[in-house]
């Protein structure tokens, strides 16, 4: 069984509504924009390729919206929808790469009818979600044979079908070799304080029968210590030219805490999310989220009020921490600014 994390329905975008997740397994509907961005910040969706196949239907249905309004007013409108979709979150460098490809394809049908225009949008909307499954199994179809069998792979986050258009990165990698006949196991990290490894990984490792041990974040080091982890993968928000990697805030002590025990990890992202503009780690923004992430979970604060929280939603792991790259186009091995730029010529 596989998730439909976004689908398109009679011409309204329906999104899992992540936040509810696994206690309650329930679709919303977008018809604006401004909907779809509300439903990016509020991580209705999340994940950096479901973030960006989400915006770029939100395009399209702003387009729909103004199908019949002159070309000035709807020009004016696709401005202000490209706008506000590029505000909804600032990491996750999917989001950016897909408007990008929203942009140009709105550019060209600039002489044209805006009825055409509108389809236009549609159609590659809905191309970037259908490319963004093929995409995820070539990775799958990559990282398959790093896994061993009987691995215990440690995974933190969530990087799977409901952070993608289906099939998932990292999760993505862990189901081709499951797929493949190893009988592997997961580790799920918890991930504090938004509990995307608790919510949601666990849950879609049930789902599958895919055996799963959920841990809390601070336990990742002592199982490690003690040999109980053989590999971790994990996804990416946004890569640097030079491979450094931005991934949910927790990404970077793991790696530091592998390569003191020795335990390779990789890295499962698609070529949309590296970000050639960036030379180095040091230039990718880190999203400040809302304190009472921190201060407590749904409705229940644990903390003291007048307490100071800081709450980085990610962090980045230096490219030299990293085994390799599962990409696509295949894999990276110690990922650095030559081989990443091999990898678009491949
Ligand atoms: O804040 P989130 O839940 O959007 O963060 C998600 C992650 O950090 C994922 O690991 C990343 O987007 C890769 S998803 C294939």
């Amino acid at each position: 069984m596989q998730v439909e994390t976004l689908r398109w329905r009679e011409g309204r975008l329906e999104l899992i509504d992540q936040r509810r997740l696994p206690l309650e397994f329930e679709y919303v509907a977008c018809t604006d924009a401004a909907q779809v961005a509300r439903a990016i910040r509020d991580m209705v969706v999340r994940g950096a390729p479901a973030i960006g196949c989400s915006a770029a239907y939100g395009v399209a249905l702003e387009a729909r919206r103004h199908a019949g309004a002159a070309r000035a007013q709807f020009d004016v409108a696709l401005d202000q929808a490209f706008r506000v979709l590029a505000q909804s979150r600032p990491t996750a460098v999917n989001l950016f790469w897909a408007l990008e490809r929203m942009r140009q394809c709105h550019a060209r049908t600039r002489g044209g009818p805006v009825q055409a225009a509108a389809e236009a949008l549609l159609q590659l909307a809905q191309q970037i979600h259908s490319d963004d499954i093929e995409i995820n199994r070539a990775i799958g179809r990559h990282g398959a044979p790093l896994i061993a069998e009987g691995a215990r792979v440690m995974t933190h986050c969530n990087a799977g079908a409901l952070a993608t258009a289906g099939h998932g990165t990292a999760l993505g990698v862990i189901r081709s070799a499951r797929d493949a006949g190893k009988h592997i196991s997961v580790i799920a990290n918890e991930t504090r304080p938004y509990l995307q490894g608790a919510r949601l990984t666990a849950w879609e490792m049930v789902q599958e029968s895919i055996p799963v041990t959920l841990v809390t974040d601070n336990m990742a080091g002592h199982l490690m210590q003690q040999g109980r982890v053989d590999v971790i993968v994990v996804g990416a928000d946004r890569v640097a030219a030079n491979g450094d990697t931005a991934n949910k805030i927790g990404t970077y002590t793991l790696a530091v805490l592998a390569e003191r025990h020795r335990i390779p990890f990789y890295v499962a992202a698609p070529l949309s999310t590296i970000d050639m503009a960036i030379a180095d780690g040091s230039a990718i923004p880190i999203e400040e989220r809302d304190p009472a992430e921190v201060t407590g979970f749904r409705g229940v604060r644990w903390a003291a009020e007048g307490v100071n929280v800081a709450n980085p939603a990610f962090d980045v792991t230096p490219a030299a921490l990293i085994t390799g790259l599962i990409t696509e186009s295949g894999v990276v091995g110690q990922p650095d600014a030559g081989k990443i730029r091999a990898l678009f010529e491949r």
